[in-house]
């Protein structure tokens, strides 16, 4: 079997079908010459087919074993084009911590269409069984999650919903296909931000999806085109880039977080460090059978909340910005930025607090990252 490293560079099409350039071209073209009436050629219209797009989309199929890709204008418009396979009354099971804005696109956009939902914490899997109603149609999470970092099983999950007739459906954002293989763990569908690692340069909005059923993926589809937030064929070539760098940029954002967390947890100014490559961490035995290294996303709070403004204001190389997975270092407060979304009543209810800090370790060299961070906490 190939091997992941090999196939960032040489899955999906690599090489342009035409005229054999090694870097598929930007067919930058809304639409295609057809050969005669009613004879269209492979591709007759941009929305419905690009061949920039499709081979990001071939990629994104290979790299997660799926039969089929897609690739959205944005990660949230690929989970609201699947999130469309329900309708009227169909019961959704969200993991209760997901990113603010899936939160948000299913509280406030998809109700009204009379999908309903519950928040499951996922890694109590007696809850999850008991959450289930008969017409619940599937159960979606993402693991890690964003920003608690729980880890949950994607294999006894996926097998809990299968023997309730319920799909599963994973956000890899935080793993990648590169640290984790959701379909080969019994997911039906994958959802990528590829606005995050995939993209990997802090340079793109993009959402990518990939699904093991035929049927689905035909399903998919008909949505991607029929909604029609499609991704464009600069972005989709920029996503490719991105992701042919994908195995050396996880390597080394995993080996710089895995020593900036432990450096955290021993720091008497940090009180709590979320990161699965820490033993103590909650979820690090499942995480250690799931994925082949723990990735770049840590949080943690602080001993002294009122700290946490003058903290992440003064530091040097982990820029205050929402977003993740970029070869930069990022930091954010959660609850006043990416996940100001949720009630603060529900925020707290399920963890995340005010002074949460969520960092997104890039890949500078270690010794000043963890410089910056030491410098930062002993101002504060
Ligand atoms: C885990 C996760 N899923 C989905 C999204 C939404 O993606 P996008 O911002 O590309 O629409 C985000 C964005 O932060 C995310 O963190």
């Amino acid at each position: 079997m190939t091997s992941l490293k090999t196939k960032v560079i040489h899955g999906g099409i690599s090489t342009d079908r035409t005229t054999g350039a090694v870097s598929v071209p930007i067919y930058q073209t809304s639409t295609y010459k057809q050969n005669g009436l009613g004879q269209p050629k492979e591709y007759e219209y941009s929305r419905s087919g690009n061949p920039t797009r499709h081979a990001l989309e071939e990629l994104i199929a290979d790299l997660e074993g799926g039969v089929q890709g897609f690739a959205f204008s944005s990660g949230l418009a690929g989970i609201h084009a699947v999130l469309s396979l329900f309708s009227t009354g169909d019961h959704i099971i969200l993991a209760d911590d997901v990113y603010g804005g899936t939160f948000r696109l299913m509280d406030k956009v998809l109700t009204k269409t009379g999908i309903i939902y519950d928040l499951v914490d996922l890694s109590n899997l007696e809850d999850l069984k008991a959450a289930f109603k008969a017409e619940t149609k599937a159960v979606y999470f993402e693991t890690p999650s964003n920003p608690l970092l729980k880890v949950l099983d994607i294999k006894e999950i996926s097998s809990i919903a299968k023997a309730h007739n319920a799909l599963t459906l994973v956000d890899n954002t935080f793993a990648t296909p590169y640290l984790q293989q959701p379909i080969a763990l019994g997911a039906d569908i994958v959802l990528h931000s590829a606005t995050k690692y995939l993209g990997g340069h802090s340079d793109v909005v993009a959402g990518l999806v990939t699904t093991n059923s035929n049927e689905l993926a035909s399903e998919i589809g008909f949505l991607q085109n029929s909604i029609g937030a499609v991704l464009g064929p600069q972005d989709s070539w920029l996503v490719q880039r991105g992701i042919k760098t994908l195995a050396l940029r996880m390597e080394a954002h995993s080996a710089n977080a895995q020593k900036i967390a432990e450096f955290l947890e021993a720091s008497q100014a940090v009180s709590k460090v979320y990161y699965p490559g820490l033993v103590n961490h909650e979820g690090h035995e499942i995480a250690k059978k799931q994925m082949t290294a723990f990735g770049g996303m840590i949080s943690f709070e602080l001993t002294d909340e009122n700290a946490v403004k003058n903290f992440v204001e003064n530091l040097r190389y982990f820029t205050l910005a929402e977003s993740l997975g970029g070869v930069e270092s990022l930091i954010e407060v959660p609850a006043v930025m990416t996940h100001a979304s949720i009630p603060k009543e529900l925020r707290e209810e399920i963890g995340i607090k005010d002074g949460l800090i969520r960092l997104s370790v890039g890949v500078e060299a270690l010794e000043d990252l963890l410089t910056d961070l030491k410098e930062a906490l002993e101002k504060e």
